[in-house]
């Protein structure tokens, strides 16, 4: 395969990240995230390991929900994935082949505690597997970034107690995230030994991990887990969808415990891990931007209403201290509420804003989606064109949405998921940004043969022009952006869509697990070293 690789760059890149690699099978998934300022980089478990049964990993909920007929767009699983639980040192070899200063990636929490609960055993062997491979990163030059959650719940708290959908959620997230002798107590029925001794997430990793994110997406973790029934667990209203659930009432009690969950592990770092190891916390949420369709008040109101569940539902909670107003008036007792304490350990328990972002949405009155704030969306303007295909004008767009981080035109036909607009990012969070997500999928790029996919031009103009306006937020306006994370280092197990929609700039032909780098990669790498402060 090498010799179809024209580009000598291509190549050197190519065998840089495959010496001493020839023969893998399997799949994985991941998110390459370089830093701008800090220089930093990401991936998230369940996308990109694969080895679901090695070493004494639990099952996660996505596990069975992957088998399930219709659940992923080409019926495959995440049992491979990438196989990055085997190819690890390649992958880092690989990030160091493209200059990488940092990596997200997230933990699988069964693999560290199999069960998942607060009295149940830790694996000693999934630590050891997140130890070296901080130890490897670390040895490389590339600081870890780590996720706690990125979506894969054990299954046996799912089968226990309702997973998110039960406040028990929220002591052994914390358990899970600092395991310590205020949570532990004696189960005789299971290695008491093992937990006692058990040394977690901020307790095990804290003194090389110095970047932690509590959640990966509340948003796709209630609403596409519990609302539409789209993500495991697969809950919904819709009886064709799924045997149970209830889409008026359940992702927003998953949401409010996933915010508690979030918050008490913060303050649990905060109060016990920071100032001995030196990080920072926080969460990241979706941010995709939302537009009014057009200038009238009903449309900029649903803009901001579409912004209120797309984003405020945790946002404002988590740095203003209160759900939205339009939250509570949409869902009414419908919307859980916070206890005072509850609400004061909410607030302010985010040190940073994280921000995944991939599109813009024109947004009109109307529509009974709650899970859209009761919004239409659409890409095409009032006059029949796409958006994207002008530039907005960026003084009315200030003026509307205060500080803008984000301008870029983009033609939406060359890509699968329209990702056509991210205008998007204020700042009224007040708080420095990490841009966790960014990234793009080619439409039709799996079945385009390799030659083809990494000649990834549509991708490299979505790059440009995302690299074009964050810079020019940061220099022009002034934004505080700490840290630029594409998506993602490799094509990876894209949940629903199975492995039809590849985001990487790296790409893997899933029968050999051989890795070749996009243009796109090429494109970040030269962006990255043009761009990064040094140290
Ligand atoms: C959101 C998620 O965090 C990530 O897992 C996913 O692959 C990308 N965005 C693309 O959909």
């Amino acid at each position: 395969r090498a010799e179809a690789l024209t580009d000598a760059e291509t190549r050197t890149l190519y065998s840089a990240a495959h010496d001493g690699h020839n023969n893998h099978t399997g799949k994985a998934a991941e998110g390459l995230y370089m830093g701008v300022r800090d220089r930093r980089v990401w991936a998230a478990s369940f996308q990109i390991e694969g080895s679901v049964d090695k070493d004494g990993r639990g099952k996660s909920f996505w596990d069975d929900f992957a088998h399930q007929p219709g659940k992923t767009l080409d019926g495959r699983d995440g049992d491979v994935a990438t196989d990055s639980y085997r190819l690890w040192k390649e992958d880092i070899a690989l990030l160091k082949a493209y200059g990488v200063r940092s990596y997200r990636f997230s933990l699988s929490w069964s693999r560290i505690i199999p069960l998942g609960g607060r009295n149940d055993p830790v694996n000693p062997a999934g630590i050891a597997w997140y130890s070296n491979l901080i130890d490897e990163l670390l040895r490389n030059g590339i600081t870890p970034f780590v996720t706690l959650y990125h979506w894969d719940l054990p299954q046996a708290l799912h089968d226990r107690y309702g997973g998110w959908l039960n406040k028990e959620i929220v002591l052994d997230y914390v358990n899970y995230a600092r395991v310590g002798p205020a949570l532990l107590s004696f189960s005789p029925s299971r290695s008491p030994a093992h937990t006692r001794s058990a040394q977690v997430c901020f307790r095990a990793f804290g003194d090389r991990v110095k970047y932690w994110l509590t959640m990966n997406e509340p948003w796709c973790i209630s609403i596409l887990g519990y609302g539409r029934g789209v993500f495991a667990p697969g809950r919904s209203s819709d009886r064709e969808r799924s045997p149970e659930g209830d889409s008026s009432t359940e992702p927003w009690i998953a949401g409010h415990h996933v915010i508690l969950a979030h918050a008490y592990a913060s303050k649990a770092y905060r109060e016990e891990f920071k100032q001995a190891q030196g990080g920072t916390i926080g969460i990241t949420l979706n941010g995709d931007w939302a537009m009014p369709y057009d200038d009238s008040p009903r449309n900029i109101e649903a803009a901001q209403h579409a912004l209120d569940v797309a984003i405020g539902w945790f946002a404002d909670p988590i740095y203003l201290g209160h759900y939205p107003a339009f939250m509570k008036e949409m869902l009414g007792a419908r919307l859980p509420e916070f206890t005072p304490e509850e609400r004061r350990v909410v607030r302010g328990s985010s040190e940073f804003y994280g921000m995944n972002t991939y599109t813009t949405n024109l947004c009109k009155a109307g529509g009974d989606d709650e899970f859209q704030g009761n919004v239409e969306y659409t890409f095409t303007r009032p006059d029949g064109t796409q958006l994207g295909t002008q530039g907005e004008p960026r003084a009315l767009l200030r003026a509307r949405f205060e500080h803008l981080l984000m301008r870029f035109v983009f033609r939406p036909a060359h890509c699968a998921w329209l990702q056509t607009y991210p205008q998007g990012f204020r700042d009224r969070y007040q708080k420095p940004i990490y841009v966790t997500e960014n990234g793009f999928a080619v439409k039709d790029e799996d079945k385009m043969p390799v030659e083809q996919a990494l000649k990834d031009k549509d991708r490299v103009e979505y790059f440009e022009g995302m690299t074009r306006a964050l810079v020019s937020a940061i220099v022009e306006d002034g934004v505080q952006v700490k840290a630029y994370f594409p998506w993602s280092l490799l094509d990876n197990f894209e949940w629903a869509d199975g492995y039809v929609t590849r985001f990487g700039v790296t790409y893997v032909d899933y029968k050999t697990q051989a890795r070749y780098p996009k243009d796109s990669a090429k494109f970040l790498v030269k962006f990255f070293k043009e761009n990064i402060e040094s140290d």
